[in-house]
């Protein structure tokens, strides 16, 4: 009974959205969801799984599960390096297409949509580039030239075949930094002033009609106290009003999603609304880096099964959290995790001291953890009323 139930909602919703991958009930054998991938389940609510792709994991033949875990799972991919600025354009002009060209015609050959990650960013640049505008090489009004040049190059190669570019990321600060009050931070803000947001957005848009531009940051998953000068959340709300009110191309905010088990974090309903108030605006959403870490104290490191289940618990919960509030925003057009296995994360690297890890969906053998089993049963047990399908806004132009 239930499960009739389940399957004609999912056979309603898969229709009013034109994709029915999963096809549900053979006579012989029963639709099984659990035995479904995420990229199927997903799919039944129009909503698209991503995960940010290793190149080198993905060529790396000693290492094929890595490869087929990407195609199996996932409907959306990122590139997690190869398409970053010291990556495409390590000399000034030289471009170097070959990993990012790769990964693109992989991505199409799995029939995965793409989003592209990242065109302006502080992080990430070649040495010419910051070396040059610090000894004065590279004036004001180059670096201006420069980072339209870069935009138009990359953006025109893969015209047509991304989904959602990553146009600005992280271009804001954080209420540790200093000045503690919320401003626009890194290179980009330091060199060329906040209006190079507006210009990237509007070069991004010139390379490529169809391509939905987003806005990509951490910290953005709920609201705070509501004074930008504070709650990020907030700030990047009013920027992209602002954007918004102006004319400037944007379709989406990317909201993150790095979220660590010490922390607590978010509930549903806290991280639905945000996603809410931004798709108010007129804008998608998504989440785009999602990944939930913890701390590795000395007797997790040991093995201590009693210090590992609850953090593995409490990982599960917040993808969990993010997951539900994007299914019950029709806005939220795709949940990203960024790396699905502990055998390749960017976590255990950055986050040393202390140690942090165990911040993804597959332990270090790909086998799915408790996270991977709360994602499956979101996809699996949400459904209309609250869950509706996916409402994909027109290029902004
Ligand atoms: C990270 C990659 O995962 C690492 O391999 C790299 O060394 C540093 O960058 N926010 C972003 C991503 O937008 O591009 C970052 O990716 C993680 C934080």
């Amino acid at each position: 009974m239930m499960l009739r139930r389940w399957i004609a909602a999912g056979m309603v919703a898969a229709a009013t959205v034109g994709v029915l991958s999963a096809v549900p009930a053979v006579a012989e054998r029963p639709y099984d969801p659990a035995a479904q991938s995420l990229r199927a389940l997903g799919l039944r609510h129009g909503l698209y799984i991503g995960t940010a792709v290793d190149m080198a994991a993905l060529n790396d033949p000693a290492d094929p599960r890595y490869r087929e875990l990407v195609r199996e799972e996932f409907s959306t991919v990122t590139a997690e390096n190869v398409m970053k600025w010291e990556s495409l354009e390590p000399t000034r002009g030289g471009y170097d297409w070959a990993a990012a060209d790769e990964f693109v015609a992989t991505a199409r050959r799995d029939g995965q949509r793409i989003r592209g990650h990242v065109l302006v960013w502080q992080n990430q640049l070649p040495a010419w580039l910051t070396a040059g505008v610090a000894d004065g090489s590279i004036s004001t009004a180059q670096l201006r030239g420069i980072l339209r040049d870069h935009i138009t190059a990359v953006v025109t190669r893969y015209r047509g075949r991304i989904w959602q570019w990553d146009v600005v990321n992280e271009a804001v600060s954080d209420p540790w930094d200093n000045p503690p009050a919320l401003h626009y931070k890194g290179f980009w803000a330091e060199h060329l002033g906040p209006g190079y947001l507006a210009d990237a957005f509007r070069w991004a848009r010139a390379a490529d009609p169809t391509a939905l531009l987003f806005y990509n940051d951490y910290n953005i998953e709920a609201f705070g106290s509501g004074n930008p000068a504070d709650d990020k959340t907030q700030f990047v709300h009013d920027m992209v009003r602002g954007l918004l009110a102006r004319g400037v191309p944007i379709d989406g905010v990317g909201s993150q999603g790095h979220l660590g088990t010490q922390y607590g974090n978010y509930d549903p309903i806290q991280v639905a609304e945000a996603l809410h108030r931004f798709a108010g605006l007129g804008l998608a959403t998504a989440f785009t880096e999602v990944d939930v870490r913890s701390r590795l104290t000395d007797r997790v490191q040991a093995g201590d099964s009693e210090e590992i289940n609850p953090r593995l618990q409490a990982s599960a919960a917040n993808f969990h959290v993010l997951l539900q509030a994007c299914l019950a925003e029709p806005r939220c057009l795709s949940f990203t995790v960024w790396g699905f296995t502990d055998r390749h994360s960017w976590v255990p690297g950055w986050f040393d001291d202390p140690p942090q890890g165990l911040a993804t969906i597959y332990d270090e053998n790909y086998q799915p953890k408790r996270a991977y089993q709360l994602m499956k049963a979101d996809l699996i047990y949400a459904g209309p009323p609250y869950v509706r399908p996916r409402v994909t806004p027109r290029p902004r132009r």
